[in-house]
């Protein structure tokens, strides 16, 4: 049976991941759930944003759902996000994020494990100088435009290839060069290649056109966002982190929310249709269609329990 670790992790995380447990448990399939620990409260009063239990549950699990945690504007020494670790200690390259609503219907794989991402930042001595490396690999490259080929494959068969290759000549050129020399062995998909700043225009001016677009750590992230904006908000903005093996962390696109943690108005189901694509990733791919289309046809209440209510309503 197939076992899936819980994570709140901080503020409404603790509110959608029990929503997207209890519409998961009503659908009767024969899954185990186990909570565990991460997060900056857990890095408060432990010391430890990502235990060492919690890997271990995950190591022997077949997928997590993630809530969010709290990203500290500023370093805080010893702390490390739970949610980027676990991105790279379980190898998770691609970041799928879906947006679809009227005739949008697209898909961001975002490259998950390096670019911006890097971790390699440092001040110089003087203190007034900061560097960051952007690092991007043939490999990393080429695994992630191969899963979005893949899944344009299953889709529209239409792959956007984004980066900023006309400034960025050494790292976005790699992954351009990469890209189109991937591309290349899928004859069967429209391929094109566009430079993130007008992607983001033609985002906001004719989202229709896109089917999946791959792009750079960074860039993806901004644009997931964009893309949600696009589609009814972070409220219902799904994503999948994946890797080469069963194991993948579904998580919404959305943040911990302080501003309205704990008072039971947050929106659950970008929690709920993140489990749909773990559901899809288990190979329960019907339950994933039915949960997916009852949760996007049910309006926010402004309640967490009413809009869990009404979903379970239409499941039944
Ligand atoms: C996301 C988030 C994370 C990211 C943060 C919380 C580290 O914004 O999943 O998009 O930047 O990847
Ligand atoms: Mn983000």
């Amino acid at each position: 049976m197939p076992k899936i670790v819980l994570i709140n992790g901080d503020g409404i995380g603790a509110e959608v991941i029990p929503a997207a447990h209890q519409v998961l448990a009503a659908l009767d399939l024969p899954l185990e759930f186990v909570y565990a620990n991460a997060g900056f409260g857990t890095f408060e009063k432990t010391g430890n944003a990502l235990p060492d239990e919690t890997i271990e549950l995950c190591q022997s699990a077949d997928s997590a759902l993630f809530g969010a945690t709290q990203s500290p504007m500023t370093k805080v020494d010893g702390y490390k996000s739970p949610i980027l670790q676990l991105r790279r200690r379980f190898d998770l390259f691609a970041n799928l994020r879906p947006a679809q609503r009227d005739a949008i219907d697209l898909l961001i794989v975002r490259e998950n494990t390096e670019g911006m991402y890097s971790g390699r930042e440092r001040v110089e001595e003087d203190g007034e100088t900061a560097i960051l490396e952007r690092v991007i690999t043939r490999k990393a490259s080429e695994r992630i435009v191969r899963a979005a080929c893949e899944q344009a494959r299953s889709r529209r068969s239409k792959l956007t290839i984004v980066h900023k290759a006309n400034v960025l000549k050494e790292t976005c050129g790699l992954f351009r060069r990469v890209a189109l020399d991937v591309t290349a062995q899928y004859a069967d998909l429209q391929v094109n290649e566009l430079l993130v700043d007008t992607a983001a225009m033609v985002l906001v001016q004719d989202a229709p056109r896109f089917d999946v677009i791959v792009t750079t750590n960074l860039f993806g992230d901004i644009l997931s966002d964009l893309a949600a904006g696009l589609t009814g908000g972070l409220g219902i903005a799904a994503s999948a982190n994946v890797g080469a093996g069963r194991f993948g962390v579904f998580e919404p696109v959305h943040g911990s929310a302080p501003d309205i943690a704990g008072q039971g108005i947050a929106d659950p189901r970008a929690a709920i249709l993140s489990a749909a694509l773990m559901l899809d990733h288990l190979g329960y791919a019907d339950a994933a269609t039915k949960l997916r289309a009852v949760t996007y046809a049910t309006p926010h209440t402004g309640s967490t329990t009413d809009t869990v209510a009404a979903i379970l309503h239409h499941l039944n």
